[in-house]
């Protein structure tokens, strides 16, 4: 008989909603991880079983956990092309950090005011940005979510707003659309640095503006697209 871990894990990858309901139900842990290094969520989304991700959500599966090749979930259901089950993913996740900032700021906690953040060293790496304790703050596996943001954000054409310049990815995404203008917002004194000697201040169509969003927004403007 396998452990109620194995069998969640199988049940998630078949689809069967059932089973995978009564296994929650009588308690299976919804965030081991098996032998392959994958939770129930990524069986799921590898499959694109959308009613099967919406239980394991609701019974805590962190969206975000990662596999030994550093994809989540949702990558899974990019990769395969689920668009449900990614729209699942993506919008578990935006609730998730929409809710622990509403707590953070009810804490006023600092990650709230970014302030320790953005007084601190960050290291890059080719494929990371990391704050002064090796957090990951941006990493390169995140492109094709960043594209993926890019292409929503430049549907309308026009101008064209992100907050939080990172590593580049979607920046560098939305430069391939064209847009009439694309005012990018960057508050850490390093990468801003960064986006300065590689050029981006150089580029006709960009204007960076410097500084929290929170106190600069009487510098910006109205958008036709904004991440
Ligand atoms: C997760 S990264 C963004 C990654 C980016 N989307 C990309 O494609 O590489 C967050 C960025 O926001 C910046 N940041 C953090 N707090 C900010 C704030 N309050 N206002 C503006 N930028 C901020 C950070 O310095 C960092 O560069």
């Amino acid at each position: 008989m396998k452990e109620a871990e194995e069998q969640l894990c199988e049940a998630a990858r078949k689809g069967d909603t059932e089973r995978v309901k009564a296994l929650i139900d009588s308690g299976a842990d919804v965030t081991h991880f098996d032998g392959e290094g994958l939770n129930p969520l990524m069986h799921a989304a590898k499959q694109g079983h959308a009613l099967v991700l919406t239980l394991l959500l609701s019974a805590g599966a962190p969206w975000n956990g990662l596999s030994p090749s550093g994809l989540s979930a949702g990558d899974y259901a990019m990769q395969e092309g689920h668009s449900e089950a990614f729209d699942l993913l993506l919008n578990a996740g935006i609730q998730a950090e929409l809710i622990l900032g509403t707590i953070a700021r009810k804490e006023n906690k600092s990650e709230d005011s970014g302030v320790d953040y953005l007084e601190d060293r960050v290291s890059f790496s080719e494929d990371k940005l990391m704050d002064s304790e090796s957090k990951a703050v941006m990493m390169a596996w995140e492109k094709p979510l960043m594209e993926a943001h890019a292409k929503a954000v430049c549907s309308g054409g026009g101008h064209v707003l992100n907050v939080g310049f990172g590593m580049g990815l979607v920046d560098s995404a939305i430069q391939q659309y064209a847009p009439a203008s694309h005012t990018i917002v960057e508050a850490h004194p390093e990468v801003y640095q960064r986006m300065l000697r590689s050029g981006w201040g150089q580029k006709e169509n960009v204007k960076i503006v410097f500084g929290r969003w929170q106190d600069v927004l009487s510098q910006l403007e109205t958008y036709d697209g904004n991440f």
